[in-house]
């Protein structure tokens, strides 16, 4: 068995998670983002009611057992939705494991009624900005200096929208 997803023959099995996935969801978090968020943070977001929290999972492979390579988190209100977070672990990234979870995840808050979802993304984040035009998102907004920088001035955020028909 390959250690890698591939997704020509093999899709990467995507699948709904609670809060044990915290400290694996922490750890990619903090392999991603310059601010991440701890285990504690997961556990919390992962028990809400209005949370919906999924992953990608790697086949285990090797003597290497079964780990969580991405994951997504959405929090509902009503019939619209926010993206709090979507990241893949580096070493997982290019191998269509984060359009596999984004997929999922809209239709998984479709299939909950969801008619809008919205997130905030870097203004640089190529790969977020690709991958979100691929499923159909729109920019909507410009938040100037949203992004706190450790090593320079803050960044702005895009806010994105999609609706579903
Ligand atoms: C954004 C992220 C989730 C993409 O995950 P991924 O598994 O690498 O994405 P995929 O392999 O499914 O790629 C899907 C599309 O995204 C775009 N993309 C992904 N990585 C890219 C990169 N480094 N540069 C340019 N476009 C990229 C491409 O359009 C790609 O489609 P293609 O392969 O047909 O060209 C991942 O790069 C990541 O975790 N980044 C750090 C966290 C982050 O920035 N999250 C978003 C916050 S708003």
């Amino acid at each position: 068995m390959f250690g890698f997803f591939d997704t020509h023959r093999r899709p990467p099995d995507v699948r709904r998670i609670a809060p044990q996935a915290a400290t694996a969801c922490a750890k990619i978090h903090a392999q991603s983002f310059a601010y991440p968020w701890s285990a504690a943070d997961f556990e919390t977001l992962l028990a809400a009611r209005d949370v919906i929290g999924e992953a990608a999972m790697a086949a285990a492979w090797w003597g290497k057992s079964a780990e969580l390579a991405g994951f997504i988190l959405s929090r509902r209100v009503l019939d619209e939705a926010e993206i709090l977070t979507i990241a893949v672990a580096p070493e997982f990234r290019r191998k269509g494991i984060g359009s596999a979870l984004l997929g999922v995840h809209l239709a998984t808050l479709a299939a909950q009624g969801t008619k809008a979802l919205f997130l905030e993304v870097e203004a640089g984040n190529q790969a977020a900005l690709a991958l979100y035009t691929q499923f159909g998102f729109q920019q909507v907004g410009e938040r100037q200096a949203y992004y706190r920088k450790a090593d320079g001035p803050p960044t702005t955020a895009l806010v994105l929208r999609r609706d579903f028909r």
